[in-house]
């Protein structure tokens, strides 16, 4: 008889942004005069940079002729993008070799899959609220959590606690869903911890090009000693709008190195690597030629004038929210929102009352953990239209309230 995997008896019935779809679906088909505005997953709206299409055109292009056709690429990607990428870290004072890098189809996947190159053994930390992807990917296997909880008192960015063990960190800077930075100084702190307690941090970096202070960090591998404690999760998605287009990266360090539960030592790299050519083809060459261009000089600045744009929403929402005298975190180095609910309101409560009174969709702070409880997020990443309108519907339905 095959027995299934029962750790996914402990999971909520439904991913948070299905079980939001499904709500808002069933609220459209009840209301199809109602013009609903989608602020709820942080999906983009400005499409791809010219020269991004441009590059990809010429790669299906070359898929079409004999002589540049391509077959199986190299599963951790093709050398132009790892060079492309090296070039990138070093604008922000890292050096990365290229063997350090692993292309895949977004930090999403990434972040799932690398629970396969660590013990079920091991105790993992997961600040709370957060991405649920963290979250979710440890229950199927059944692992040990334990959480860190980020509230206002600390602008919702734990710190660790030397009286409490993980062997696994899992941090997110810009952060999902508060929008909150952690400082280098920050950072350096939880570097220290897992240095002195052998622990890996997952470091999810998928925000880091929202970030306008140069101060603060956009990689964790600007703090010391980061190389041999932490693998860092980054995706195009945000950055240049591929969330339907699909590419990421992982960097795993060489200095990396960890022991089996008997003592031997592992290099995570080789790990991932054997992990990645076992069950992964790579990203499609077209997809890797697109995102190269990303990286351009071009591609940048292109790139970055859509961030603007999705900045300006932010401002445009952080005022409508000055205006209504809520408190909200985030906005600036992110494009999230992270409000707290009016009127003492649950997260599901104002969820509600957003769909029904106003059509506007947001994601409600608890289904990113009990410590999201009463605080609601919204995303930067409509069209500027859809953002003033649904500003102006907020404003207008909680001015009174
Ligand atoms: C979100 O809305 O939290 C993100 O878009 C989800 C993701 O990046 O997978």
């Amino acid at each position: 008889m095959a027995l299934v995997n029962e750790n996914y008896c402990n999971l909520k019935e439904s991913y948070l942004f299905a079980d939001i779809a499904k709500k808002v679906s069933a609220y459209a088909k009840e209301h199809p005069e109602k013009k609903i505005i989608r602020l709820g997953i942080g999906d983009v709206t400005r499409p791809l940079a010219a020269c991004v299409v441009k590059a990809m055109e010429k790669a299906v292009a070359e898929m079409g002729v004999q002589d540049t056709f391509r077959g199986y690429g190299p599963e951790q990607g093709y050398g132009f993008l790892h060079d492309a990428i090296v070039k990138y870290y070093a604008s922000f004072g890292v050096a990365l070799e290229s063997n350090e890098i692993f292309i895949s189809d977004g930090a999403k996947s990434d972040c799932g899959n690398i629970t396969d190159i660590f013990s079920n053994a091991n105790t993992i930390l997961i600040p709370d609220p957060v991405y649920p992807v963290y979250l979710d990917t440890n229950v199927m296997c059944g692992r040990k959590i334990i959480y860190m909880e980020g509230k206002p008192e600390n602008n919702f960015l734990p710190m660790p606690d030397e009286n409490v063990h993980a062997d696994v960190i899992y941090l997110c800077s810009p952060n999902n869903p508060t929008g909150a930075v952690y400082t280098k100084e920050q950072l350096e702190k939880w570097v220290a911890y897992a240095l002195k307690n052998d622990a890996v941090i997952l470091y999810d970096a998928a925000y880091e090009a929202f970030v306008v202070d140069p101060a603060i960090p956009r990689s964790i591998f600007t703090v010391e000693g980061a190389k041999k404690c932490a693998i860092e999760l980054c995706s195009l998605s945000k950055t240049a709008g591929f969330t339907g287009t699909r590419c990421g990266y992982t960097v795993v360090p060489q200095a990396l190195v960890r022991k089996t539960a008997a003592g031997q030592e592992m290099s995570l790299n080789k790990m991932w690597l054997r992990r990645q050519t076992t069950k992964f083809n790579g990203v499609p060459y077209i997809i890797q030629r697109g995102a190269e261009a990303v990286f351009s000089e071009e591609g940048i600045a292109q790139c970055r004038a859509n961030i603007a744009y999705y900045q300006e929403n932010a401002r445009i929402m952080m005022a409508g929210f000055d205006k209504l005298g809520i408190k909200y975190f985030g906005g600036v180095h992110s494009p999230y929102i992270w409000l707290q609910c009016p009127q003492g309101m649950t997260s599901w409560e104002f969820f509600d009352y957003l769909l029904e009174n106003m059509a506007v969709v947001g994601t409600p702070g608890a289904g990113f953990g009990t410590m999201g409880e009463g605080y609601f997020r919204l995303t930067a990443f409509g069209s500027r239209e859809n953002t003033i309108e649904a500003m102006d519907r907020i404003v207008a339905g909680l001015k009174n309230l």
